[in-house]
């Protein structure tokens, strides 16, 4: 099924957020390690990156790595990252030819050195790029970035205001999600964007990451454009 002509091209989101879930479950259900959905998964990021460009949408983030994972087996953490490192390496290219800007926001110091490194590198690589900014939150948690804002806040001296606290968010410099997108049909926040999720419309789906494809995340847009956000205010007065 096609979704591209129910998408309204004026009414998209600027920024959507990705939890991608589900490689561990995908991988079981074929009889793999799962390790071998995780590997999987990188075609969806590949597939997600280019649909929300091609569609114009400006800003979108995705969980990559949450600091509650560091908890999971050591063998499964460092296959992540050493799957980070060979990414990043590999997509530069299609980054500078699609002229996505990459970013990233989370705890990056406590990375690996060469997760880090090549990052950073793929960061500077792709700097002047305009035409979309992929955001991959890796070691991030709300609550963390909650409270290195409030460290902040505070050794600057200036007044607790919500502005404030804002602006020392780690996602100070993008606008908020508008849309959150959770994939493998759990139904929770997972401790990603606490703050910036205050508004955002929430989508569920039982797709597992790895199967997940142009046309579900479009299908996605076209139900958040079908909702009145109201922040608030009646359904009148919105309309
Ligand atoms: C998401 O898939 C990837 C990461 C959290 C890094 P999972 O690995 O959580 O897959 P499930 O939820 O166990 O199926
Ligand atoms: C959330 O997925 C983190 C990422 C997708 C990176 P998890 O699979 O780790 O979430 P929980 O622990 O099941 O809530
Ligand atoms: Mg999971």
């Amino acid at each position: 099924m096609d979704s591209s002509s129910d998408i309204d091209l004026h009414k998209l989101p600027q920024h959507v957020a990705v939890i991608m879930d589900g490689n561990g479950r995908w991988a079981q259900k074929h009889g793999k390690a799962r390790v071998y959905g995780h590997q999987h998964g990188v075609e969806s990021v590949r597939q997600i990156t280019e649909a929300a460009a091609e569609m114009g949408i400006p800003y979108l983030s995705l969980y990559a790595f949450s600091t509650e994972n560091w908890n999971r087996p050591a063998y499964e953490v460092t296959a992540l990252m050493t799957l980070l490192v060979q990414t990043i390496k590999n997509e530069i290219e299609t980054l500078q030819k699609n002229q996505i800007r990459l970013q990233a926001v989370g705890n990056l110091d406590r990375l690996p050195r060469a997760t880090h490194r090549a990052l950073e590198r793929a960061i500077e690589q792709t700097q002047h790029n305009d035409r979309m900014t992929l955001i991959l939150a890796l070691n991030y948690s709300g609550k963390w970035d909650i409270t290195q804002a409030m460290q902040a806040l505070q050794a600057s001296g200036a007044d607790v205001t919500q502005d404030a606290l804002e602006q020392h968010l780690s996602t100070a410099q993008w606008p908020d999600p508008e849309l959150m997108i959770r994939t493998s049909g759990e139904l929770r926040i997972s401790n990603f964007f606490l703050w910036q999720l205050a508004y955002a419309e929430l989508y569920f789906t039982d797709v597992m990451w790895p199967d997940f494809r142009k046309d579900h995340f479009k299908q996605a847009i076209v139900d958040f454009q079908k909702r009145q956000r109201r922040f608030g205010k009646t359904g009148e007065q919105v309309s």
